[in-house]
């Protein structure tokens, strides 16, 4: 098969906002015990953040990290994680019917963040509690007054403020799995509430409002138009949460997924654009892709996990080489919309539907999802060009008239590198590529996900099964059938 990819280095998408290669822990699991946390473990710093897992997660250079939920964060009482660690409350957590110990709270993860070369976007409880908590965190966090939060935060031993800059208001507010799961227009009160004190204690943080759960939950759309509606102007962003998966083991449709996401950003922002012309408003509402992931292995052995553990193996899928094509090809997708999908968090960083696995007490491995995050990460950085792709399409399933080669381009700042991310849909079918728009530079590697395999992934044991593979350049570029790859390009 043949396909066209045509770029103009003078014709641009966007400037991509660097927060696109955000993501995301949660106290679930052991994303934070036995994840990024282990006093004890041989590689801890002095405040007992591991230091193996911290040096995966700069490979990865993510600029933002959200926390502490999630779904935990609709049950969350931030107080609990401050202050002297003696006196912290052990708490029941009822987001994931496990124990929660408060070891780490905020007053660690802002200092985690930094080590980790990284900012924290906050997420409020919405579920049980409201404005007031809400406002007193903006406060503790962001405040540099002579008022008692703010002092707080100061006998806690921090005089600077964290300078949080991104909130999130609640989460998944329409999920019946939430705690305290809201209808649009309670939620939408209480958003545009919280919002306006959130911003009058600090007028210079950026909100973001909770949008549906998933493109195919019943009120998604209606969800969206009463938030918009209701908040406009105190809003920045509205989020979405999407997970894809093969559980029907039909890889040729799973590897249509990025349609799917596609679909929904399009009419997300058809969503935003409808509200903002009811408002006659100047400003956009941009999106916080803020979930998005496979997610899909874990679910059963997830069901027999006893209750009120500290800490339990909790969503730990185990990733393929198939997954690791679809992750890619989801952000090539996202780069695609980088003119209004300003963040985008990667659920999650460690050990619960992570890139990065440890064991409590001992190694750490790379998931095949690592590496298309990795490359595109490092090198997705600049302006993504306007890529028009021509190729054939296919339909399997739910994936109907995809295209099965998609591609996006990104030019560097200085202008020297041209990065092209590009999949191969089709499975079995190489293509072979015809380049337009590319003279003056010159191909120099070409590396990709792809192998005889699909369902090969890593382990502890063998943590180098699945890793890139790099191209020999020759006059004929081809991408194989089922496959993602980056190809880089310099002057
Ligand atoms: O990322 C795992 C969970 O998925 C989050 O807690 C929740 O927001 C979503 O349903």
């Amino acid at each position: 098969m043949k396909a066209k990819i045509s770029i103009d280095t003078n014709k641009a998408i966007s400037k991509i906002d660097d927060r696109i290669y955000s993501s995301f822990i949660e106290h679930l699991g052991r994303a934070v015990y036995g994840g990024i946390y282990e006093p004890g473990h041989e590689t801890a710093d002095d405040m007992g953040f591991r230091q193996d897992v911290m040096s995966l997660i700069k490979e990865l250079k993510v600029p933002m990290v959200r926390y502490p939920g999630g779904n935990f964060v609709s049950g969350y009482n931030w107080e609990d994680g401050t202050g002297d660690k003696a006196l912290r409350p052990k708490k029941m957590e009822l987001a994931w019917n496990s124990i929660e110990t408060n070891e780490v709270g905020i007053d660690e993860f802002q200092e985690w963040a930094k080590r980790a070369e990284s900012d924290v976007m906050m997420a409020v409880n919405l579920g049980t509690r409201g404005a007031d908590d809400a406002r007193n965190i903006v406060e503790y966090c962001n405040s540099k007054t002579d008022t008692y939060y703010a002092n707080k935060r100061r006998a806690n031993g921090f005089e600077d403020p964290f300078c949080i800059k991104v909130w999130c208001l609640g989460n998944e507010m329409d999920g019946n799995w939430q705690i305290g799961t809201k209808r649009p227009v309670e939620y939408a009160r209480l958003a545009c509430e919280t919002a306006k004190l959130m911003k009058m204690v600090d007028p210079s943080i950026e909100l973001v409002a909770c949008g549906s759960s998933g493109p195919f939950v019943e009120t998604f759309g209606e969800w969206e138009e009463t938030v918009l509606r209701e908040a406009y102007e105190h809003l920045d962003y509205i989020s979405l949460h999407s997970y894809y998966g093969n559980p029907d083991d039909n890889s040729q449709e799973y590897l249509g997924s990025a349609a799917i996401m596609d679909k929904f950003i399009r009419d997300v922002i058809e969503i935003c654009d409808k509200v903002k012309a009811e408002k006659k408003s100047d400003k956009d509402i941009n999106l916080s892709f803020d979930e998005w992931n496979v997610w899909f292995h874990s679910n059963e052995q997830d069901k027999k996990q006893e209750p009120w553990q500290i800490a339990p193996p909790l969503l730990e899928d185990m990733y393929n080489l198939e997954d690791s094509i679809v992750v890619g090809d989801l952000m090539i997708t996202l780069l695609k919309h980088s003119d209004r999908v300003k963040i985008a968090c990667l659920a999650q960083l460690v050990n619960v539907i992570a890139p990065i696995m440890t064991e409590t007490g001992g190694g750490i491995w790379k998931q095949t999802i690592f590496y298309p995050f990795m490359y595109t990460s490092v090198n997705g950085r600049g302006t993504a060009l306007d890529t028009v792709v021509e190729s054939e399409s296919f339909s399997e399933g739910k994936a109907e008239n995809v295209s099965i080669v998609d591609a996006v381009a990104v030019i560097s700042e200085d202008g020297n590198t041209v990065s092209l991310f590009a999949v191969n849909r089709k499975l079995g079918e190489d293509a072979e590529l015809e380049l337009s728009g590319f003279d003056g530079y010159r191909l120099q590697s070409h590396i990709s996900m792809e192998g005889d395999d699909l369902k090969a992934g890593n382990s502890i044991t063998a943590p180098d099964n699945v890793t890139p593979v790099t191209k020999e350049i020759t006059d004929k570029v081809t991408l194989t059938g089922g496959s993602w790859n980056y190809l880089k390009f310099t002057k």
